[in-house]
């Protein structure tokens, strides 16, 4: 049977490109999302090699224009997805009073309103109306953190939308999760190996509905 694409946003060294890969390896053609072009292609050349289908769609997350039409280039290009991964995030240190309007305003464009408009875009393509929107949630969103304020502050707003967003879906056949990793991804332990992550996600998209929940959480 054909399979439907994989649409990856965020994608860069560490878990995205483990999930490209792992996508692409289960039989998807893959979409790699980020804004940069040249790195892109050279992850879309790796996925090649091994046999995959995948393509490059250079886009900005915090960008709504650009993000909602690199989404539906890739539905046009490579036919209606079956799995949507939201794993774009801006890591920066900052702190809950440093007067930096516009630095938060950009983080939480990425980090929150950019999985809505992903979500949103790719809702309606789903083959035959199923599939899996699975975010990368964080650990601080459970515990935040006065040294990466923003970051923890997104990463709590992108679960309450994942909530949210689970139970409107509830019942529709489309699988909305969140997979909330709590340690340092490739320092080291296996539990938090890129791979090894990548194919939780791919197992929740497996998983029979009677098991879906709103959080994985990674601990
Ligand atoms: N690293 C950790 O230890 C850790 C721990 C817990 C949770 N997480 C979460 O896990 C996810 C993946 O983390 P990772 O470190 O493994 O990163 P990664 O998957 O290697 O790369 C993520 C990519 O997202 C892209 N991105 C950032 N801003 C973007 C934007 N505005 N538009 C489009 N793409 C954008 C970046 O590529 P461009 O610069 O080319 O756009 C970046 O390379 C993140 O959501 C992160 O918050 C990470």
């Amino acid at each position: 049977m054909t399979l439907g694409s994989a649409l990856i946003v965020g994608v860069g060294p560490g878990l995205g490109l483990a999930l490209a890969r792992t996508f692409a390896d289960a039989g998807h053609p893959v979409a790699l999302f980020a804004r940069d072009a040249a790195r892109l292609a050279g992850y879309v050349s790796q996925l090649d090699q091994s046999g995959g289908i995948a393509r490059a769609y250079p886009a900005d997350a915090a960008d709504p224009v650009s993000l909602r039409g690199a989404l539906q280039t890739a539905v046009d290009d490579l036919g209606a997805p079956d799995a949507l991964v939201y794993n774009a995030a801006v890591r920066r240190a900052d702190t809950p009073t440093d007067g930096d309007d516009q630095g938060w305003a950009d983080a939480l464009a990425v980090d929150v309103l950019g999985a809505k408009i992903a979500a949103e875009t790719v809702l309606p393509a789903l083959r035959e109306g199923r599939g899996s929107l699975l975010f990368t949630g964080g650990g601080l969103g459970l515990q935040p953190s006065p040294q990466y304020a923003s970051l923890s502050v997104g990463k709590a707003g992108l679960r309450a939308y994942v909530q949210a967003l689970h139970a409107q879906l509830a019942g529709t056949g489309v699988h909305v999760t969140s997979i909330t990793i709590t340690g340092k991804i490739g320092g080291g332990e296996e539990r938090f190996d890129p791979a090894v992550l990548a194919a939780a996600y791919l197992d929740l998209h497996h998983q029979p509905d009677t098991d879906w929940r709103d959080e994985l959480l990674r601990d």
